[in-house]
């Protein structure tokens, strides 16, 4: 082989190699994630084996990231946030932090996640769904003698003083769903009362939402208010917990999927969005012991979920709730007087 005829193959080699390499072909993603880091992590994977696109993940709160796109309005650093309680991102939709975008996989989702696109003016979609409620510690309770709870009224007893956890709402988007619940189902007045009835039980406010179903599990805390689904994934894995979904009734989520505004990799937030809203991308959620709904029609409902028909839902007004004005204002209120308030 003659030199020419070496150098030229060397040459192609690299043309070759730099084409077929997925990193440096197909470039880069950064993904805010509001799901349980055991989530987020396989989905990502997932995402870069079937696209050769590399991403940057990093997992926070709800209303953590939304704070976090806020603060990078000016430079935005993500590109597109995946998970989380629905009502922070129509706040960053209505705020103008988020893309419209029209995904074609729309056609393939319930109605309840096309819903929350329209009513985002296409800012952002549902991509599963989960009721709000609580556990305990089967074990601990039994041990103390303590009776059963079965409704939120239940939590204010004396029994439970310092035994009951939840995330704080400012950071939370599940201890946001509870307030806007305890609010739509009792009515505001009585909703604060009874808030500031239950800041004498609880023990912590913890940053993220399900973390109160670990304390729960473990019998750090007796009871861990959260999304029912969380709670599953302690006691599918072993934990001595009962699941509760409180007799009055309860709210629940819409998790949902936004791309960020000014988006560096704006094709790549796209290619994420579209394919996340695929069964195959969605069925993931079980494998990583993640129990709520699906966005997806087709998706295969995992076994363990907590199906809304076994609860009594209230009929949560996401547009008002998801609103700047009132996210904020109910937030501020609980800050003043719940939050401040001597235990
Ligand atoms: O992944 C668990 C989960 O409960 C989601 O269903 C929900 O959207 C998210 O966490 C909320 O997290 P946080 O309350 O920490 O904002």
């Amino acid at each position: 082989m003659s030199r020419r005829m070496v150098l030229s193959a060397a040459f192609v080699a690299s043309v070759v190699a730099s084409t077929v390499s997925p990193a440096r072909a197909q470039g880069e993603l950064t993904v805010y994630c509001t799901v349980q880091e055991e989530w987020c992590r396989p989905m990502m994977a997932a995402f870069e084996r079937a696209t050769g696109i590399n991403v940057a993940m990093t997992r926070r709160s709800s209303g953590e990231t939304l704070t976090q796109i806020r603060a990078e309005r000016q430079n935005p650093r993500g590109d597109v946030w995946w998970g989380g309680t629905g009502d922070p991102h129509l706040q960053a939709g209505e705020e103008g932090l988020t893309e419209e975008y029209r995904s074609p996989n729309l056609a393939l989702l319930h109605p309840w996640a096309v819903q929350q696109a329209e009513q985002s003016g296409f800012r952002t979609v549902g991509i599963y769904a989960g009721a709000l409620g609580y556990s305990y510690n089967t074990r601990e309770l039994e041990r103390r003698r303590i009776e059963a709870p079965r409704c939120w009224a239940d939590l204010l007893k004396p029994a439970f003083r310092g035994e009951v956890q939840v995330a704080d709402p400012n950071t939370s988007g599940t201890s946001y769903t509870m307030l806007a619940t305890l609010v739509q189902l009792m009515g505001e007045e009585p909703a604060f009362t009874f808030l500031k009835g239950l800041h004498a039980n609880i023990n912590q406010y913890t940053r993220s939402g399900a973390a109160p179903a670990r304390a729960a599990a473990t019998g750090e805390s007796l009871v861990g208010i959260t999304f029912l689904h969380d709670a599953v994934t302690q006691k599918v894995g072993g934990a001595p917990v009962t699941i509760v979904a409180p007799c009055e009734g309860t709210g629940y989520e819409i998790g949902s999927m936004s791309i960020i505004k000014g988006a560096r990799n704006l094709e790549n937030a796209r290619r994420f969005f579209d394919w996340a809203l695929t069964a195959e991308a969605q069925e993931i959620g079980a494998q990583a012991r993640s129990y709520q709904l699906p966005s997806n029609r087709e998706a295969k409902i995992p076994a363990e979920a907590p199906r809304f028909e076994d609860v009594k839902l209230i009929a949560y007004d996401f547009v008002k709730y998801g609103s700047a004005a009132e996210r904020n204002r109910i937030l501020q209120r609980w800050d003043r007087e719940v939050r401040a308030a001597q235990r």
